[in-house]
């Protein structure tokens, strides 16, 4: 048997810039998913049990299918891991997870690469870091079907503790930055599915925008590498322009904090403040839920910056400071949101926590 955990993260800032060739700044946080793997009983198929599921998944590990359900992102992985030649048997996984799902919080990835981990554990076989997050990215885009980034799968691969992740997604490369901020999660309770959104929506949009300008600068690599003035020039119909002017600022933005966290070890709550709102107008991803919260939150003393995190259309949003600050605040938002919105939000303070590992080889 191997058992292997990988955390959820949130992402401090640079939203929707990893699929747009851009920078971003994600923690691991203190919530993981935790998978157990072991060969199955001859002749048998490949089942998948999970802690939060009613139903035992299926598939069979010669030749994984999608089967539109949960336990596609172990099935997906096992189908990945085959096509770089590493054959899984079939196998017993069993799955048990504190990440909540749909918030925003990347349940997925720590799926993915837990499950990653532990096949590879079982297999007796091993994957620089780096490969195993894209391994995971490609279950996602791939298999799942949902064209995200590669920002989750890397942060809860190279998350460490104590330190933000400074991931350039045009050449996946990271760098880790040491932060002393804690951070509020503050989930809205208001289910989001990357399927149902609009994600691939914006990212065509994204697309369209960077072959426009690529009629003006033709030797543009992607979107995020546009200067302010190109978009503008450009005159990109309506919602491009608006599309393109939040990926460029957002990298921007992403730039400038991590020079601040360097110096001086703690983020610059102004530009997360900035990068919601370029979200909410630019982007249109926000919720009235998520805005409530980025405008309440900066209320109380103590709090230097908050935003909606992850993709948007509802899910979480967070606040960061000083942890006393965070924790005095938290009550009195929780219960101003309830009686605002007669939704239960959930709230977790974390910090950076550490990334995925082994746990039984
Ligand atoms: C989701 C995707 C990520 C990223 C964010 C937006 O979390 O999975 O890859 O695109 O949205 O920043």
């Amino acid at each position: 048997m191997a058992v292997a955990s990988a955390p959820g993260r949130v992402n401090l800032i640079g939203e929707h810039t990893d699929y747009n060739g851009g920078e971003v700044l994600p923690i691991a946080i203190a919530r993981r998913t935790v998978v157990a793997a072991a060969p199955a009983q001859r002749g048998r198929r490949s089942t998948v049990v999970s802690a939060s599921q009613e139903h035992v998944g299926t598939f069979d590990a010669r030749q994984p299918q999608r089967a539109g359900a949960w336990w596609d992102y172990v099935a997906g992985v096992v189908h990945e891991l085959g096509r770089i030649g590493i054959a899984v048997p079939e196998v017993d996984v069993a799955i048990w997870s504190d990440v909540p799902a749909g918030a925003g919080l990347s349940s997925s990835a720590a799926l993915e690469v837990a499950s990653t981990l532990a096949l590879l554990a079982l297999a007796r076989r091993d994957l620089p870091p780096r490969d195993a997050a894209l391994l995971g990215t490609r279950v996602e885009t791939a298999f799942v079907g949902v064209a995200t980034g590669i920002m989750d799968q890397f942060a809860s691969v190279l998350g460490c503790e104590g330190h933000a992740l400074h991931l350039r997604c045009d050449t996946a490369t990271a760098e880790l930055v040491p932060m002393t901020d804690a951070v509020l999660i503050f989930d809205t309770s208001v289910a989001r599915s990357l399927q149902g959104s609009a994600f691939n929506q914006r990212r065509a949009e994204c697309e369209s925008a960077l072959e426009r300008l690529r009629h003006i600068e033709p030797g543009l690599p992607h979107l995020a590498a546009a200067t302010a003035e190109l978009v503008r020039e450009a005159e990109l119909p309506p919602p491009l322009d608006r599309r393109a002017r939040h990926v460029v600022s957002e990298t921007e933005r992403v730039r400038l904090t991590v020079d601040t966290l360097r110096q001086s070890g703690a983020l610059p709550g102004e530009l997360l403040c900035a990068s919601h709102e370029s979200l909410r107008t630019d982007y249109e991803c926000s919720s009235p839920e998520l805005d409530w919260f980025a405008t309440h939150a900066m209320q109380h003393e103590g709090v230097t910056g908050a935003r909606l995190t992850g993709a948007g259309w509802g899910g979480c949003a967070i606040a960061v400071g000083a942890e006393d600050a965070l924790a005095a605040a938290a009550p009195t938002l929780a219960r101003e949101y309830e009686a605002r919105f007669g939704r239960t939000p959930r709230v977790w303070l974390t910090r950076a926590a550490a990334g995925a590992r082994v746990e039984i080889r």
